[in-house]
Protein backbone atom coordinates (compact mmCIF):
# COMPACT_ATOMS: atom_id res chain seq x y z
CA UNK A 1 0.00 0.00 0.00
CA UNK A 2 1.15 3.29 -1.09
CA UNK A 3 2.26 5.87 1.97
CA UNK A 4 0.02 8.62 2.82
CA UNK A 5 0.64 11.86 1.08
CA UNK A 6 2.49 14.01 3.77
CA UNK A 7 0.06 17.06 5.27
CA UNK A 8 1.93 19.93 4.26
CA UNK A 9 -0.11 22.10 6.80
CA UNK A 10 0.88 19.87 9.67
CA UNK A 11 3.89 20.81 12.07
CA UNK A 12 5.54 17.57 11.68
CA UNK A 13 5.73 17.44 7.65
CA UNK A 14 7.50 21.00 8.58
CA UNK A 15 9.88 18.64 11.06
CA UNK A 16 10.25 16.33 9.28
CA UNK A 17 12.05 18.67 6.64
CA UNK A 18 14.35 19.80 8.81
CA UNK A 19 15.15 16.41 9.92
CA UNK A 20 16.04 16.03 6.00
CA UNK A 21 17.44 19.53 5.92
CA UNK A 22 21.24 18.94 4.78
CA UNK A 23 22.15 22.35 6.39
CA UNK A 24 20.59 22.29 9.41
CA UNK A 25 23.83 21.65 11.55
CA UNK A 26 24.76 25.11 10.50
CA UNK A 27 22.24 26.49 12.99
CA UNK A 28 24.28 25.66 16.08
CA UNK A 29 27.09 28.02 14.30
CA UNK A 30 24.93 30.49 15.69
CA UNK A 31 24.13 32.45 19.08
CA UNK A 32 20.68 31.62 20.24
CA UNK A 33 20.37 33.82 23.59
CA UNK A 34 16.58 32.69 23.47
CA UNK A 35 15.55 29.81 21.96
CA UNK A 36 12.10 30.53 21.96
CA UNK A 37 12.09 33.49 20.06
CA UNK A 38 11.49 32.71 15.91
CA UNK A 39 14.07 35.15 13.88
CA UNK A 40 12.92 35.84 10.72
CA UNK A 41 14.67 38.98 10.31
CA UNK A 42 17.70 38.07 9.04
CA UNK A 43 17.42 39.54 5.67
CA UNK A 44 17.39 43.07 7.87
CA UNK A 45 20.57 42.01 10.51
CA UNK A 46 21.60 38.67 10.97
CA UNK A 47 21.77 36.60 13.66
CA UNK A 48 25.45 36.76 15.87
CA UNK A 49 27.87 33.86 14.07
CA UNK A 50 29.98 31.97 17.07
CA UNK A 51 33.26 32.33 15.49
CA UNK A 52 32.46 36.11 15.03
CA UNK A 53 31.83 36.97 18.73
CA UNK A 54 35.37 34.59 19.51
CA UNK A 55 37.06 36.62 16.31
CA UNK A 56 36.01 39.88 18.12
CA UNK A 57 36.69 38.49 21.05
CA UNK A 58 40.59 38.39 20.14
CA UNK A 59 40.74 41.07 17.93
CA UNK A 60 39.72 43.86 20.75
CA UNK A 61 41.84 41.49 23.57
CA UNK A 62 45.21 39.90 21.87
CA UNK A 63 45.39 42.21 18.56
CA UNK A 64 44.09 45.98 19.54
CA UNK A 65 44.92 45.07 22.80
CA UNK A 66 48.35 43.83 22.72
CA UNK A 67 49.61 44.56 19.69
CA UNK A 68 48.29 48.11 19.45
CA UNK A 69 49.46 49.63 16.56
CA UNK A 70 51.41 46.95 14.76
CA UNK A 71 47.86 45.39 14.20
CA UNK A 72 47.78 47.38 10.61
CA UNK A 73 50.64 45.14 9.15
CA UNK A 74 49.62 42.27 10.53
CA UNK A 75 46.50 41.84 8.96
CA UNK A 76 44.09 45.25 9.54
CA UNK A 77 45.40 47.08 6.62
CA UNK A 78 44.53 44.16 3.83
CA UNK A 79 41.47 43.20 5.56
CA UNK A 80 39.17 45.02 3.07
CA UNK A 81 40.90 43.09 0.13
CA UNK A 82 40.91 39.92 1.60
CA UNK A 83 37.69 39.69 3.14
CA UNK A 84 36.38 41.33 -0.37
CA UNK A 85 37.94 38.54 -2.27
CA UNK A 86 36.54 35.54 0.16
CA UNK A 87 33.19 37.12 -0.47
CA UNK A 88 33.62 37.57 -4.35
CA UNK A 89 33.51 33.64 -4.65
CA UNK A 90 30.29 34.14 -3.17
CA UNK A 91 29.06 36.28 -6.22
CA UNK A 92 31.22 35.22 -9.22
CA UNK A 93 33.57 37.31 -8.91
CA UNK A 94 37.43 36.77 -9.50
CA UNK A 95 40.28 38.26 -7.00
CA UNK A 96 41.14 41.63 -6.67
CA UNK A 97 38.09 43.21 -7.65
CA UNK A 98 35.78 43.29 -4.62
CA UNK A 99 36.82 45.19 -1.43
CA UNK A 100 34.59 45.65 1.88
CA UNK A 101 34.53 49.23 3.30
CA UNK A 102 32.48 51.96 4.02
CA UNK A 103 28.59 51.61 3.98
CA UNK A 104 26.29 50.59 1.19
CA UNK A 105 25.35 54.19 0.77
CA UNK A 106 28.82 55.17 0.31
CA UNK A 107 29.57 52.66 -2.36
CA UNK A 108 26.87 53.18 -4.52
CA UNK A 109 27.49 56.96 -4.44
CA UNK A 110 31.13 55.75 -5.41
CA UNK A 111 29.93 53.35 -8.20
CA UNK A 112 27.72 55.77 -9.79
CA UNK A 113 29.52 58.43 -10.22
CA UNK A 114 32.41 56.12 -11.58
CA UNK A 115 30.12 55.08 -13.99
CA UNK A 116 28.39 58.32 -15.27
CA UNK A 117 31.76 59.71 -15.64
CA UNK A 118 32.70 56.44 -18.40
CA UNK A 119 29.54 57.24 -20.13
CA UNK A 120 29.76 61.11 -20.17
CA UNK A 121 28.21 61.72 -23.81
CA UNK A 122 24.93 60.01 -22.37
CA UNK A 123 22.28 61.00 -20.49
CA UNK A 124 19.44 58.58 -18.90
CA UNK A 125 19.90 56.53 -16.41
CA UNK A 126 17.36 53.62 -16.05
CA UNK A 127 16.30 52.15 -12.30
CA UNK A 128 12.78 51.44 -10.77
CA UNK A 129 10.50 52.62 -8.63
CA UNK A 130 11.22 49.59 -6.42
CA UNK A 131 14.66 50.66 -5.56
CA UNK A 132 15.76 51.25 -2.07
CA UNK A 133 15.50 55.17 -1.83
CA UNK A 134 19.11 55.47 -0.75
CA UNK A 135 20.12 54.12 -4.32
CA UNK A 136 17.38 56.69 -5.86
CA UNK A 137 18.28 59.66 -3.54
CA UNK A 138 21.48 58.85 -4.26
CA UNK A 139 20.91 59.31 -8.14
CA UNK A 140 19.45 62.17 -8.12
CA UNK A 141 22.33 64.07 -5.99
CA UNK A 142 24.55 62.54 -8.52
CA UNK A 143 22.54 64.07 -11.27
CA UNK A 144 22.34 67.30 -9.00
CA UNK A 145 25.94 67.46 -8.85
CA UNK A 146 26.64 67.02 -12.43
CA UNK A 147 24.78 69.84 -13.67
CA UNK A 148 21.47 68.10 -14.43
CA UNK A 149 21.95 66.75 -17.61
CA UNK A 150 20.89 63.75 -16.77
CA UNK A 151 16.96 62.01 -16.82
CA UNK A 152 16.16 59.45 -14.62
CA UNK A 153 13.87 57.06 -15.94
CA UNK A 154 12.38 54.86 -12.85
CA UNK A 155 10.28 52.12 -14.26
CA UNK A 156 7.26 52.29 -12.24
CA UNK A 157 5.83 48.69 -10.95
CA UNK A 158 2.33 48.08 -11.75
CA UNK A 159 1.42 45.64 -8.82
CA UNK A 160 4.20 46.86 -6.69
CA UNK A 161 6.07 43.34 -6.35
CA UNK A 162 7.47 43.17 -9.32
CA UNK A 163 8.75 45.00 -12.33
CA UNK A 164 8.06 43.93 -16.43
CA UNK A 165 11.28 42.79 -17.94
CA UNK A 166 10.63 43.13 -21.30
CA UNK A 167 9.45 47.08 -19.86
CA UNK A 168 12.93 47.61 -18.15
CA UNK A 169 14.82 45.89 -21.60
CA UNK A 170 13.09 47.62 -24.13
CA UNK A 171 13.52 50.88 -21.94
CA UNK A 172 17.51 50.82 -22.47
CA UNK A 173 18.77 51.85 -25.59
CA UNK A 174 21.48 54.10 -26.77
CA UNK A 175 21.20 56.89 -24.44
CA UNK A 176 21.75 54.94 -20.99
CA UNK A 177 24.44 55.68 -19.54
CA UNK A 178 23.41 53.31 -16.52
CA UNK A 179 21.14 50.73 -15.03
CA UNK A 180 20.96 50.41 -12.01
CA UNK A 181 18.87 48.11 -9.89
CA UNK A 182 17.82 46.17 -6.44
CA UNK A 183 18.99 42.45 -7.70
CA UNK A 184 16.47 41.22 -5.00
CA UNK A 185 13.76 44.12 -3.88
CA UNK A 186 13.83 44.84 -0.18
CA UNK A 187 10.13 45.18 -0.25
CA UNK A 188 8.15 42.34 -1.92
CA UNK A 189 11.84 39.87 -2.49
CA UNK A 190 10.95 40.29 -5.93
CA UNK A 191 14.61 38.98 -8.11
CA UNK A 192 15.53 40.16 -10.87
CA UNK A 193 16.79 38.80 -14.05
CA UNK A 194 20.36 40.23 -13.71
CA UNK A 195 21.82 38.33 -16.28
CA UNK A 196 19.19 39.16 -18.92
CA UNK A 197 18.96 43.28 -18.08
CA UNK A 198 23.22 43.23 -17.77
CA UNK A 199 23.27 41.47 -21.49
CA UNK A 200 20.99 43.80 -22.73
CA UNK A 201 22.71 46.99 -20.81
CA UNK A 202 26.14 45.95 -22.18
CA UNK A 203 24.42 45.72 -25.84
CA UNK A 204 23.45 49.22 -25.61
CA UNK A 205 26.98 50.06 -24.39
CA UNK A 206 25.02 51.46 -21.21
CA UNK A 207 27.09 50.24 -18.07
CA UNK A 208 24.92 48.26 -15.15
CA UNK A 209 25.16 48.82 -11.00
CA UNK A 210 23.35 46.17 -9.04
CA UNK A 211 22.49 46.25 -5.39
CA UNK A 212 22.85 43.33 -4.20
CA UNK A 213 21.98 43.72 -0.37
CA UNK A 214 19.26 41.36 -0.58
CA UNK A 215 20.59 38.89 -2.60
CA UNK A 216 24.21 38.33 -1.56
CA UNK A 217 24.79 34.79 0.56
CA UNK A 218 21.13 33.63 -0.64
CA UNK A 219 21.35 33.94 -4.41
CA UNK A 220 24.28 32.43 -6.23
CA UNK A 221 25.34 35.23 -8.83
CA UNK A 222 28.05 35.24 -11.98
CA UNK A 223 29.14 39.02 -11.96
CA UNK A 224 32.05 38.51 -13.98
CA UNK A 225 30.57 35.48 -16.65
CA UNK A 226 27.57 38.23 -16.53
CA UNK A 227 29.83 41.04 -17.41
CA UNK A 228 28.53 43.24 -14.75
CA UNK A 229 30.09 46.31 -14.05
CA UNK A 230 29.49 47.40 -10.58
CA UNK A 231 27.78 45.86 -7.57
CA UNK A 232 27.39 46.51 -4.04
CA UNK A 233 25.79 45.34 -1.17
CA UNK A 234 25.03 45.03 2.65
CA UNK A 235 27.27 42.68 4.39
CA UNK A 236 24.87 42.68 7.68
CA UNK A 237 21.67 40.77 6.23
CA UNK A 238 22.67 37.32 5.27
CA UNK A 239 26.40 37.73 5.56
CA UNK A 240 25.98 37.84 9.64
CA UNK A 241 28.03 40.83 9.72
CA UNK A 242 26.75 42.50 12.23
CA UNK A 243 25.30 46.26 12.65
CA UNK A 244 26.85 48.41 10.66
CA UNK A 245 29.02 46.08 9.55
CA UNK A 246 31.16 47.70 5.68
CA UNK A 247 29.64 46.53 2.47
CA UNK A 248 31.41 45.21 -0.71
CA UNK A 249 31.99 47.11 -3.45
CA UNK A 250 32.67 44.92 -6.92
CA UNK A 251 34.66 47.10 -9.71
CA UNK A 252 34.76 44.69 -12.98
CA UNK A 253 38.42 44.32 -13.40
CA UNK A 254 37.63 45.12 -17.56
CA UNK A 255 36.77 48.76 -16.70
CA UNK A 256 38.64 51.12 -18.28
CA UNK A 257 41.77 52.53 -16.19
CA UNK A 258 40.90 55.76 -15.76
CA UNK A 259 37.48 54.34 -13.76
CA UNK A 260 37.88 56.44 -10.72
CA UNK A 261 35.72 56.91 -7.27
CA UNK A 262 34.88 60.29 -6.82
CA UNK A 263 36.31 60.51 -3.16
CA UNK A 264 39.96 60.67 -3.07
CA UNK A 265 41.04 59.43 -0.12
CA UNK A 266 44.27 58.68 1.02
CA UNK A 267 43.78 54.97 1.19
CA UNK A 268 42.84 54.95 -2.24
CA UNK A 269 46.64 56.39 -2.97
CA UNK A 270 48.88 54.51 -4.75
CA UNK A 271 51.55 54.74 -1.94
CA UNK A 272 49.13 56.05 0.93
CA UNK A 273 52.22 55.91 3.35
CA UNK A 274 54.20 58.37 1.37
CA UNK A 275 52.43 61.20 2.34
CA UNK A 276 52.49 62.34 -0.67
CA UNK A 277 50.77 65.67 -1.80
CA UNK A 278 49.74 65.22 -4.83
CA UNK A 279 46.54 62.10 -5.57
CA UNK A 280 47.87 58.77 -7.20
CA UNK A 281 44.92 56.41 -7.31
CA UNK A 282 45.73 52.59 -6.91
CA UNK A 283 45.97 50.52 -9.77
CA UNK A 284 43.52 47.75 -8.23
CA UNK A 285 40.08 47.96 -6.67
CA UNK A 286 42.19 49.98 -3.69
CA UNK A 287 41.43 52.80 -5.35
CA UNK A 288 38.04 52.85 -4.21
CA UNK A 289 38.67 52.98 -1.14
CA UNK A 290 38.59 56.35 0.94
CA UNK A 291 39.80 56.04 4.68
CA UNK A 292 40.36 53.88 7.50
CA UNK A 293 38.59 50.43 7.10
CA UNK A 294 35.94 49.70 10.24
CA UNK A 295 38.70 46.42 11.73
CA UNK A 296 36.61 45.54 14.19
CA UNK A 297 33.37 45.01 12.34
CA UNK A 298 35.44 43.78 9.24
CA UNK A 299 37.17 40.76 11.14
CA UNK A 300 33.58 40.17 12.68
CA UNK A 301 32.45 39.48 9.21
CA UNK A 302 35.13 37.30 8.03
CA UNK A 303 34.02 34.00 9.81
CA UNK A 304 30.55 34.49 8.24
CA UNK A 305 31.63 34.87 4.55
CA UNK A 306 33.94 31.53 5.02
CA UNK A 307 30.93 29.53 6.52
CA UNK A 308 28.93 30.43 3.80
CA UNK A 309 31.35 29.51 0.97
CA UNK A 310 31.60 26.68 3.20
CA UNK A 311 27.84 25.73 3.18
CA UNK A 312 28.23 26.67 -0.42
CA UNK A 313 25.46 29.18 -2.16
CA UNK A 314 23.90 26.88 -4.36
CA UNK A 315 22.89 24.65 -1.20
CA UNK A 316 21.98 27.43 0.41
CA UNK A 317 19.77 28.68 -2.41
CA UNK A 318 18.11 25.39 -2.38
CA UNK A 319 17.18 25.34 1.47
CA UNK A 320 15.74 28.90 0.94
CA UNK A 321 13.30 28.06 -2.41
CA UNK A 322 12.30 25.25 -0.03
CA UNK A 323 11.77 27.46 3.08
CA UNK A 324 9.60 30.01 0.80
CA UNK A 325 8.35 27.41 -0.61
CA UNK A 326 6.85 25.84 2.39
CA UNK A 327 5.87 29.35 3.53
CA UNK A 328 3.81 29.97 0.48
CA UNK A 329 2.19 26.59 0.63
CA UNK A 330 1.07 27.30 4.25
CA UNK A 331 -0.10 30.62 3.16
CA UNK A 332 -2.48 29.16 0.64
CA UNK A 333 -3.66 26.89 3.55
CA UNK A 334 -4.23 28.89 5.93
CA UNK A 335 -2.63 32.65 5.30
CA UNK A 336 -5.08 33.83 2.20
CA UNK A 337 -8.24 33.06 4.41
CA UNK A 338 -7.11 35.28 7.60
CA UNK A 339 -6.66 38.30 5.18
CA UNK A 340 -3.15 38.18 4.28
CA UNK A 341 -2.34 38.68 1.12
CA UNK A 342 1.01 37.43 -0.83
CA UNK A 343 3.23 40.26 -2.17
CA UNK A 344 6.20 38.09 -3.29
CA UNK A 345 6.28 36.30 -6.65
CA UNK A 346 5.56 32.26 -6.67
CA UNK A 347 7.82 31.68 -9.33
CA UNK A 348 11.40 30.45 -7.80
CA UNK A 349 13.14 32.25 -10.16
CA UNK A 350 11.95 35.07 -9.25
CA UNK A 351 11.76 35.39 -5.95
CA UNK A 352 15.08 35.92 -3.45
CA UNK A 353 15.13 34.74 0.39
CA UNK A 354 12.05 36.98 1.94
CA UNK A 355 8.32 36.25 1.86
CA UNK A 356 6.02 39.62 2.03
CA UNK A 357 2.63 39.78 3.13
CA UNK A 358 -0.02 42.72 3.03
CA UNK A 359 -2.80 43.09 5.51
CA UNK A 360 -4.50 46.16 6.34
CA UNK A 361 -3.68 45.54 9.82
CA UNK A 362 -0.11 44.97 9.13
CA UNK A 363 1.37 47.51 11.76
CA UNK A 364 -0.64 45.87 14.57
CA UNK A 365 -0.24 42.35 13.82
CA UNK A 366 3.89 42.96 13.89
CA UNK A 367 3.63 44.36 17.58
CA UNK A 368 0.94 41.48 18.55
CA UNK A 369 2.87 38.63 17.00
CA UNK A 370 6.09 39.78 19.22
CA UNK A 371 4.32 40.54 22.37
CA UNK A 372 1.98 37.04 22.11
CA UNK A 373 4.39 34.49 20.19
CA UNK A 374 8.12 35.77 20.13
CA UNK A 375 7.84 36.14 16.48
CA UNK A 376 9.53 39.23 15.09
CA UNK A 377 9.22 40.14 11.49
CA UNK A 378 9.30 43.48 9.93
CA UNK A 379 6.70 45.76 8.50
CA UNK A 380 7.31 48.18 5.89
CA UNK A 381 5.21 51.03 5.68
CA UNK A 382 1.89 51.07 4.47
CA UNK A 383 0.46 47.65 5.28
CA UNK A 384 3.78 45.19 4.16
CA UNK A 385 4.93 42.38 6.49
CA UNK A 386 8.21 41.35 5.56
CA UNK A 387 9.61 37.23 6.78
CA UNK A 388 13.06 37.09 5.84
CA UNK A 389 14.28 33.45 5.96
CA UNK A 390 17.92 33.06 6.43
CA UNK A 391 18.58 29.23 5.26
CA UNK A 392 21.81 28.91 7.41
CA UNK A 393 19.50 29.28 11.07
CA UNK A 394 15.60 28.91 9.90
CA UNK A 395 13.77 25.79 10.54
CA UNK A 396 11.13 24.93 8.25
CA UNK A 397 9.29 24.04 11.69
CA UNK A 398 9.86 27.93 12.87
CA UNK A 399 8.20 28.88 9.50
CA UNK A 400 5.06 26.93 10.60
CA UNK A 401 5.07 28.80 14.51
CA UNK A 402 5.10 31.91 12.62
CA UNK A 403 1.93 31.11 10.59
CA UNK A 404 0.08 29.82 13.02
CA UNK A 405 1.44 33.15 14.94
CA UNK A 406 0.16 35.13 11.91
CA UNK A 407 -3.12 33.38 11.98
CA UNK A 408 -3.88 33.40 15.80
CA UNK A 409 -3.44 36.89 16.50
CA UNK A 410 -6.10 37.78 13.81
CA UNK A 411 -8.42 34.96 14.61
CA UNK A 412 -8.41 35.92 18.33
CA UNK A 413 -8.37 39.95 17.61
CA UNK A 414 -5.63 39.80 19.82
CA UNK A 415 -3.76 42.94 17.59
CA UNK A 416 -6.72 45.17 18.19
CA UNK A 417 -5.01 45.52 21.65
CA UNK A 418 -1.99 47.81 20.01
CA UNK A 419 -2.34 51.47 18.68
CA UNK A 420 -1.76 51.88 15.15
CA UNK A 421 0.31 55.00 15.90
CA UNK A 422 3.93 55.05 14.42
CA UNK A 423 5.81 56.82 16.97
CA UNK A 424 9.00 56.94 15.23
CA UNK A 425 9.13 53.07 14.94
CA UNK A 426 10.80 51.72 12.71
C1 LIG B 1 18.77 47.34 -0.94
C2 LIG B 1 19.48 48.24 0.00
N1 LIG B 1 20.35 49.14 -0.49
C3 LIG B 1 21.01 49.98 0.31
C4 LIG B 1 20.83 49.98 1.67
C5 LIG B 1 21.57 50.97 2.52
O1 LIG B 1 22.59 50.37 3.24
P1 LIG B 1 23.52 51.24 4.21
O2 LIG B 1 22.65 51.74 5.30
O3 LIG B 1 24.54 50.23 4.71
O4 LIG B 1 24.14 52.32 3.43
C6 LIG B 1 19.94 49.05 2.24
C7 LIG B 1 19.73 48.99 3.70
O5 LIG B 1 18.98 48.24 4.22
C8 LIG B 1 19.25 48.17 1.37
O6 LIG B 1 18.38 47.28 1.86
Amino acid sequence: MAAPAPDIGSRSHAQSLDAADPLAPYREQFVHADEGLIYLLGNSLGRLPVASAKRVEQAVGAEWGERLIRGWNDGWLAAPGRIGDKLGALIGAGPGQVVVDDSTTVNLYKAMMAALALRPERTRIITDALNFPSDLYLLEGCVRTLGDRHEIVRLPSADGVTVDLQTLLAAIDERTALVTLSQVVFRSGFLHDAETITRRAREAGALTLWDMSHSVGVVPAALDDWGVDFAVGCTYKYLNGGPGSPAFLYVNAALPAETRSPVWGWFGHREPFRFDLDYRPSEGIDRFRAGSPAVLSLLALEPSVEMILEAGVEAIREKSLALTGCLIDLYDAKLAGAGYQLATPREPHRRGSQISLRHPEAFRIRRAVAEHHQLLIDFREPDTLRLGLAPLYTRFAEVWDAVEALVEVVASEAYLRYSGDRNGLT
